[in-house]
């Protein structure tokens, strides 16, 4: 095992020393690795995922963009599957941070912690932000709940919280500077479009492994979308649960206006592997559509959209 952690260790600082470097959010450079503008440390997380991660047919991943709605996914896909063993009165979701309801693979660092321990449960449950293509080739046996938001709110999500946690050794990044990266596709995870159409064009081919989900189809028809999920994960609500009123009962814990209001994230914090610790507060913002109107003028508006129809013609999505 430590030979092949030394060997991804050497492939690791050469892809360092090669790969084409951008301007970071968070950090101060990030690097293109197979089309994606992702930070080093994510990258050797890439390189562990492909050698150490052993899917089961079963898991379930919660893929996202940054900034699309992972908060909100995480708490209904956990509070949805698991909602015969807590009740609704006293749950976890009122004592830990929703990010603690299951891991992001993106994170884990040597020695392998989130991919092997934890896990009783059946399916197991993951997050990823990493694009489609970029995963193992054994996770396409895999299920993915995927959720996608407007960029333009994406963009100013992501700029309000890198604001909070960008490095205090670098100079801030302004809102135009960000506009302009994230116009480039040069964000964490970005370009933001084609991270969208890798999860796009693969529930197209496998439509009963994928599910596609918007953060505003979800704001305007929350038990809708919730019941998709529970289908989409094997546990469909009976019809007695949706008479007792069970789907409601998990769109309104798991709401903006609850979850941001709990103490624990009003003041914990969230662990992410031994990488990093991350106020929980920061999750929660306004949690609205269309906020980008306060931030972004007509005519950046315009271009925002204009690469938005260009990248997804024909593609049969519309953001
Ligand atoms: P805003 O910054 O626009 O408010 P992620 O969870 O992927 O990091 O995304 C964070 C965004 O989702 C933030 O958007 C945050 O406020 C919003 N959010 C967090 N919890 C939410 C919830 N329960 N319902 C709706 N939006 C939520």
């Amino acid at each position: 095992e430590d030979v092949a952690y030394n060997n991804m260790c050497k492939e690791h600082n050469h892809l360092m020393e090669t790969l084409p470097k951008g301007h970071g959010w968070r950090v101060q450079y990030i690097y293109n690795y197979k089309g994606f503008w992702l930070n080093p440390n994510t990258i050797k997380s890439n390189l562990l995922l492909h050698t150490y991660f052993k899917s089961h047919t079963t898991d379930i991943f919660l893929a996202t963009f940054p900034k699309a709605g992972t908060t909100w996914l995480k708490s209904l896909m956990f509070s949805t599957l698991n909602r015969h063993h807590h009740a609704f009165s006293d749950h976890p979701l009122h004592h830990h941070g929703p990010q603690s309801a299951f891991p992001i693979l993106d994170v884990e660092s040597y020695p392998i912690t989130d991919f092997t321990t934890n896990f009783s449960d059946v399916p197991r449950l993951f997050n990823t932000h990493f694009p489609y293509t970029l995963l193992p080739a054994c996770m396409d046996a895999c299920k993915f709940v995927y959720v996608c938001r407007d960029p333009k709110d994406v963009l100013i999500s992501k700029w309000h919280f890198v604001s909070k946690l960008r490095s205090k050794d670098l100079p801030p990044l302004t809102l135009d500077k960000a506009i302009e990266l994230f116009q480039q596709g040069v964000s964490e995870y970005g370009p933001f479009w084609e991270h969208v159409l890798s999860y796009w064009r693969a529930s197209l081919e496998s439509p009963d492994k994928i599910l596609f989900l918007k953060y505003e189809e979800l704001k305007k028809q929350p038990e809708v979308e919730v019941k998709k999920l529970a289908a989409f994960m094997g546990k469909p609500f009976t019809m007695e649960e949706e008479k007792k009123g069970v789907v409601g009962e998990i769109v309104k814990l798991c709401s903006f206006k609850n979850l941001s209001n709990l103490e624990v994230n009003k003041t914990g914090v969230d662990k992410f592997a031994n990488v990093a610790v991350i106020e929980t507060k920061n999750f929660f913002r306004k949690g609205e559509i269309g906020d980008w109107k306060n931030y972004l003028s007509e005519e950046m508006k315009e271009r925002i959209d204009r690469i938005t129809d260009e990248k997804l013609q024909g593609s049969g999505l519309t953001l």
